[in-house]
């Protein structure tokens, strides 16, 4: 079952009060200390307080004598009502969707007739601070724009409803991430972003080097100032040869200390020079080679370093060593994929657990994604009801199914088996259905969403698929890997137990053409006190597709980086 999960956020619990002695970091209240109120705030009438957010709607009333303005500070999706009058200040400056507002004012029921629509609103009595909107060029104006376009502005995006929304709900999986597992005693490790292990041995690695800007900045300087030619040197040896020849003359002449000193003095300046020219005749434009290959031994680290693919090898030492360990930060893949469910940089948490087998890393899996459906449906309601109403009318039912069902599990021969059923019935896929092939994800779909309509856990794939940590199961055909398949999205969670026994990991290494070299301190892990061990990855980004309903991924990290993007 579910943990049930705290049913508050902490800042819930404040009061405005609270708010202002306790946590006075700004100098405004947050709208949603006043709005998420069991009373909808309705019971704070008659205090006067701060504000500060960016205007949605502005209108103009009683020919021009007062002007409601519907305020957002993020902290919540709903909206302050305030109004002004033009005693108060001017109206016009207020009015553009996107004005910067920052005001103190009393917080006052509405009058009766229009109740129904707030609980509270908020009598302006002074404006502190405006940042001004030229609603002509503000890119953003009132209408609903596509989350396509809003891609072109991810500077601008997060004062959207629907990125907003995104942004608190992507906040609060997070939080809950970290309460399942601190609840369950793993301690959270940092692993490395730069790297020199490929950990699925895919070769999707962006590598990081310093080769390309020193070449640059070779070629730039040999522009500027053209290398020595060989003239020049022998020009210079020359120099310090006949310098050579007067100290040695002087001394022989037994000429006076302050000749000598003087001779030696201009000879140290020569051989000063010819060192110089020296080293800058041997600079070379381009990358430095060696053997015809480049040389690496030359870069900032003095070995090839890429960015990370995923934190598992890396945690995995920890794992060996603390038992129970999680690390969640983003992981980079140079795939060229365009689909909707892929990034280039994507955030991905990763626990591992010693004394654990496959068994127990499908339990640990499921019990996190169902604790994580019923974090959101217990504090991000308000921000799932916005989900519905825009973009997934099922997004919250998913929920409730999620953190009330039990995952079907399935083997993959047991899954092909399926899939083959399907085709006899007449269900046409793309891919042949064929023991062996990786499941491309119209078949995940198909189980996930079409055969079950709950996730799935897919356990035990062929081995010739699979990455090269994964236990090999007695068959020795099949590997302990398990995949969570869930409706939407598909796969959300790749792990497995991992290859515990030093024989068979190196044999596996070596079948699978990757040098033993850069896996010897993965290999110590099993050489020394090695330990049954089990993990896996959990893509953050797809989980939160998986509760929003949102369709394409890009919009669901607040800085998205696809192939030929990377704004910001
Ligand atoms: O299945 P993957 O490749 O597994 C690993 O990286 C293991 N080392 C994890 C482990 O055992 N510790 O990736 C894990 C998950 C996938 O199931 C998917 O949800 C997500 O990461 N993922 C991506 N998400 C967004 N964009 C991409 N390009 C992704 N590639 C994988
Ligand atoms: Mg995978």
């Amino acid at each position: 079952m579910a943990e049930p999960a705290p049913s508050l956020l902490p800042f819930n619990n404040l009061t405005i009060s609270d708010t202002v002695t306790e946590a006075d970091f700004s100098q405004r209240v947050l709208i949603r200390s006043i709005l998420t109120r069991p009373d909808a705030g309705a019971g704070l009438a008659g205090q006067t307080v701060k504000v500060g957010g960016w205007v949605k709607k502005g209108r103009e009333q009683g020919k021009g004598s007062f002007a409601f303005l519907e305020l957002n500070d993020g902290s919540c999706p709903a909206n302050l009502q305030l109004i002004i009058y033009a005693d108060v200040a001017p109206l016009g400056q207020f009015t553009p969707t996107g004005t910067c507002l920052h005001v103190e004012g009393v917080l006052q029921m509405p009058p009766e007739d229009k109740q129904g629509k707030q609980s509270i609103e908020l009598k302006v009595t002074k404006v502190l601070d405006v940042g001004a909107v030229d609603p002509a060029k503000y890119p953003l104006p009132k209408t609903r724009l596509t989350l396509e376009f809003l891609r072109d502005y991810v500077h601008l995006r997060p004062r959207t409803n629907t990125i907003s929304a995104i942004a608190r709900i992507r906040n609060a999986l997070a939080y809950a991430t970290h309460t399942f597992f601190q609840k369950h005693g793993f301690l959270y490790v940092h692993t490395p972003i730069i790297t020199t292990s490929d950990c699925e041995g895919a070769g999707e690695m962006f590598q990081v080097t310093t080769l390309i800007n020193d070449a640059e900045k070779v070629e730039k300087e040999l522009i500027k100032n053209p290398p020595p030619s060989q003239e020049d040197v022998d020009l210079a040896r020359s120099v310090v040869k006949e310098k050579g020849e007067i100290v040695a003359k002087l001394k022989s002449d037994k000429a006076g200390k302050p000749e000598i000193t003087a001779a030696v003095a201009e000879l140290t300046k020569a051989k000063e020079n010819l060192s110089k020219v020296e080293e800058r005749s041997k600079l070379k434009p381009g990358i430095p080679k060696k053997d015809g290959k480049v040389d690496y031994g030359q870069d900032f680290f003095a070995r090839q370093a890429f960015l990370t693919v995923s934190g598992q090898l890396q945690v995995e030492t920890f794992a060996c060593a603390l038992s129970s360990v999680y690390t969640f930060g983003p992981t980079f893949r140079a795939e060229h994929s365009h689909t909707s469910r892929h990034l280039a940089e994507f955030w991905m948490v990763e626990p591992e657990i010693a004394f654990a087998d496959i068994e127990d890393d499908m339990k640990c899996a499921e019990a996190y994604v169902r604790f994580l459906c019923q974090w959101l449906l217990d504090n991000c309601l308000d921000d799932m009801e916005f989900m519905v109403e825009k973009f997934d009318k099922k997004a919250i039912e998913r929920l409730k199914m999620v953190a009330s069902t039990n995952f079907v599990r399935l083997s993959y021969t047991e899954a092909v088996t399926i899939l083959e059923e399907a085709v006899s019935k007449g269900h046409k896929f793309e891919n042949k259905v064929e023991w062996g092939i990786d499941l491309p994800s119209e078949h995940e779909k198909y189980l996930t969403e079409t055969k079950f309509e709950s996730p799935v856990i897919v356990y035990n794939y062929p081995k010739g698929i699979k990455a090269f940590y994964m236990k090999v199961n007695p068959d020795k055909k099949t590997v302990a890997a398990m995949d969570v398949l869930v409706p939407k999205v598909g796969e959300l969670i790749g792990g497995s137990q991992r290859e515990e026994n030093y024989e068979v990991i190196k044999e596996r290494i070596l079948e699978m053409g990757l040098p033993l070299e850069p896996y010897e301190w993965y290999l110590d892990l099993r050489r020394y006190g090695t330990v049954k061990h089990s993990g896996f990855g959990l893509g953050f980004e797809r989980m939160i597709l998986f509760a929003t309903g949102i369709d394409n991924i890009r919009d669901v990290i607040p800085f998205p980086r696809y192939p030929g993007r990377a704004d910001l």
